[in-house]
């Protein structure tokens, strides 16, 4: 797949692009440590390499997931996907994104956003939801500073590091 920027600005050395397949050991390392490091994925078993780029390649076919790069390096991602697998949900997809941990609080993640909403309602979308575990401070604000609306929350619908975890739903109409 041909790579395209889409948001470079001039002055700052971080760009946002559509992602490549030459991404998928950059993308899986900002995943896996958000696997091992937060409550933002609700799961404990990080991705092997076979694993991430088969997920990649699926985002690949739909053009459905961005990169922020500083100095050519890879720090963060953004992704819009299938809310759920029936037909009846198919104008609904749910994004995510992650930062590094030392690249966040900078802008980047809002910038991703910036660029993945346009491209998930050009591509059919009707609605994007969010799933934000409810004690993500920084989640919430920055969906919400995007126009996202708080649904509710579902209390102990899942539970990471020995205690339970409520789920915000958040939403954006298209
Ligand atoms: C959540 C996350 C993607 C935000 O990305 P980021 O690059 O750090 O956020 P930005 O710098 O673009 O901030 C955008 C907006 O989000 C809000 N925000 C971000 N971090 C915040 C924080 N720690 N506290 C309060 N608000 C915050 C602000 O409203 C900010 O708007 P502003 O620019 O007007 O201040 C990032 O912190 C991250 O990757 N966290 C770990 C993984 C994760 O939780 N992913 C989301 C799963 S649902």
């Amino acid at each position: 797949m041909c790579s395209t920027l889409v948001d470079v600005n001039p002055l700052s050395e971080t760009g946002v692009r559509i992602a490549g397949e030459r991404d998928a050991r950059a993308i899986r390392t900002i995943r896996n440590r958000a696997i091992d490091q937060t409550t933002a994925i609700w799961t404990s078993r990080t991705q092997t390499i076979t694993e991430a780029r088969a997920w990649l390649a699926e985002h690949l076919a739909r053009q459905s997931m961005y990169v922020a790069e500083i100095d050519g390096q890879v720090v963060a991602f953004a992704c819009w996907g299938p809310w759920h697998q029936k037909e009846g949900y198919r104008p609904t997809v749910e994004n995510s994104v992650y930062v590094l941990d030392v690249y966040q609080g900078r802008g980047i993640g809002r910038r991703l956003m910036t660029s993945l909403i346009p491209a998930a309602r050009d591509a059919g979308a009707h609605t994007i939801v969010a799933n934000i575990e409810a004690a993500n401070h920084s989640s919430l604000a920055l969906h919400k500073s995007l126009g996202y609306a708080t649904i509710g929350t579902l209390p102990q619908v899942g539970t990471k590091f020995g205690r339970w975890l409520d789920l915000t739903i958040m939403h954006l109409a298209l």
